[in-house]
């Protein structure tokens, strides 16, 4: 016990971070040996190596704006579903092809804190209030069951689309239970793969780790980039490549609106001979906060708002779009060869990313001190810092209203991106499926409501109309549910066929 002590005393003198061990006399021996063995498994020299780096790289990119070295999407690299409309039909048969030969995995980034959501579970876990008041994590399960479903049936096999779920420290226990509470919203539970990201210790500007307690480092998971180091650590690239996966389509837990292993945006890259691909929607407007992928110095990358000058955020093409506007909304294709070439070669270049943040620590008195402005940083990969290796990079570009809407904060008043918004989103959607598909809705005195409804009362709030996943994946499917029917909202599609909901409960 005395040598562990000692070897690890010296290794903490030979990183400059013995300040973590300042209160071990006052520690219990369960807190010491729990701290103990916390402490004997990180790897210092390497945290300080990232420290170093990061710092470096986050110092330097402060002083250049982007702008000079930053070129567009070129158009032969762009695919739309606005714009190439011809071509969706053969795209999506060569997405679902892919998939019914279960080629095609998915992969969750779930591994965040949530922070600004504000709740102590998972986000996945979060009820946005929809009549079904399913979660995140059931919509998702439910729309890989439809796609399964509606690949089997245009190509006759059986097929799965293994889901891999990417969480962290903090969040895998209470995903794992629900999963199995919910029997795996009736997907295979082989085919449901959990794995873990890195953590990494929160540090001062002087490149200390943080104490949040006297006995516990400031931990926290390493960016949505961390997947690159957890997919060889966890022998994810293996396990894919066991299943026979070729081609994986990662994306957020947040977004209400997914298209889980999009078949047109999989068959597009798999056509296109990509290796690396990335969804976006247009930025309409130069002043919004989205980072936008674009080439700099000839390599794909996503450059985010802060990195330029407004003039060149308002910098227009010949067709009156602004000249950057693809947004990046973190939907990405992958093929698992590039995959297992980052793993292998890339991911050590990858350099952390330096977020200045607020961390509540324990100073020498041992007294717990809440900043009220950033004192330290932590550091984290970006999933998108590996579009510079790609061999073959396309983009594609879909609709916001139709596939993105993320769940970032808490509800307020005007509040952007909330559990409201997002559910507002779907309902939002889905009535417009209904619509499209020949159905329509009457207010409660029976006379229809127009399709765009108007704002006499000064709100915009959606008609309350819910499709469950399991009936349509993207509005297919409806037309003998609702074709020629009038509906009083709240309207509920599933698999027991259309309902409307007497009591409102949304
Ligand atoms: P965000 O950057 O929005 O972070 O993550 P967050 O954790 O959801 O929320 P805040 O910033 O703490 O409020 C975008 C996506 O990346 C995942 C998140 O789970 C989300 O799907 N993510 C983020 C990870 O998987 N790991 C991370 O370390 C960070």
């Amino acid at each position: 016990m005395e040598s562990t002590r000692s070897r690890l005393a010296q290794r903490l003198a030979e990183a400059g971070q013995s300040h973590l061990v300042q209160f071990w006399d006052e520690l219990t021996p369960e807190q010491q040996a729990e701290m103990t063995s916390d402490l004997e498994a990180m790897d210092f020299q390497e945290i300080n190596k990232f420290f170093g780096s990061a710092m470096e790289v986050s110092g330097s990119s402060k002083q250049e704006k982007m702008d000079t070295r930053m070129e567009p999407v070129p158009r032969e690299v762009l695919g739309s579903v606005t714009r190439d409309r011809d071509c969706l039909k053969v795209w999506e048969e060569e997405g679902l092809r892919c998939i019914s030969q279960s080629r095609v995995a998915v992969l969750l980034l779930a591994g965040g804190q949530g922070t600004r959501l504000g709740v102590s579970y998972p986000k996945g876990m979060y009820d946005v209030g929809l009549p079904s008041h399913k979660t995140l994590f059931q919509i998702q399960a439910e729309r890989i069951l439809r796609l399964q479903q509606l690949a089997e049936q245009s190509y006759g096999a059986k097929c799965c689309i293994p889901w891999y779920i990417m969480t962290s420290g903090r969040t895998m226990e209470s995903t794992k239970k629900l999963f199995s509470r919910h029997s795996y919203f009736g997907l295979c539970k082989d085919n449901v793969i959990f794995f873990q990201q890195g953590m990494l210790p929160a540090m001062d500007y002087n490149g200390k780790i943080i104490l949040e307690s006297k006995n516990k480092l400031a931990m926290a998971p390493d960016g949505n980039g961390g997947l690159y180091r957890a997919l060889g650590t966890q022998g994810i690239v293996e396990d894919m490549d066991r299943k026979g996966v070729k081609f994986i389509h990662v994306y957020c837990v947040d977004n209400i609106l997914v298209k889980v292993a999009d078949p047109a945006f999989v068959g597009f890259c798999v056509q296109k001979g990509a290796d690396c691909g990335a969804k976006v929607v247009e930025k309409t407007n130069p002043t919004e906060a989205v980072g936008v992928v674009c080439k700099v110095d000839g390599r794909y990358q996503v450059v985010e708002y802060s990195e330029i000058t407004l003039a060149t955020a308002e910098k227009r093409s010949a067709d009156g779009r602004l000249m950057f506007n693809a947004g990046n909304v973190a939907n990405h294709f992958f093929t698992l060869a590039f995959l297992r070439d980052v793993v292998q070669t890339f991911e050590p270049q990858l350099q952390h990313h330096v977020a200045q943040k607020k961390i509540p620590y324990v100073d020498t008195q041992g007294r717990l001190i809440k900043p009220d402005k950033p004192n330290g940083i932590k550091m984290e990969k970006f999933v998108f810092d590996i579009f510079q290796f790609a061999k073959t990079f396309v983009v594609y570009e879909v609709l916001r209203e139709d596939e993105f809407s993320a769940l970032k904060n808490a509800d307020s008043q005007d509040g952007k991106d909330t559990p409201t918004t997002v559910k507002h989103a779907l309902m939002s959607l889905h009535h417009r499926w209904v619509l499209n598909a020949g159905g329509h809705f009457i207010d409660e005195n029976g006379t229809r409501v127009p399709a765009i409804p108007s704002l006499k009362d000064g709100t915009d709030l959606p008609i309350k109309c819910e499709i469950s996943p399991l009936v349509s994946y993207g509005g297919e499917g409806l037309e003998e549910l609702v074709s020629g029917r009038e509906f009083r909202p709240t309207l509920v599609i599933d698999e027991s066929g259309a309902h409307e909901l007497v009591k409102n409960g949304v």
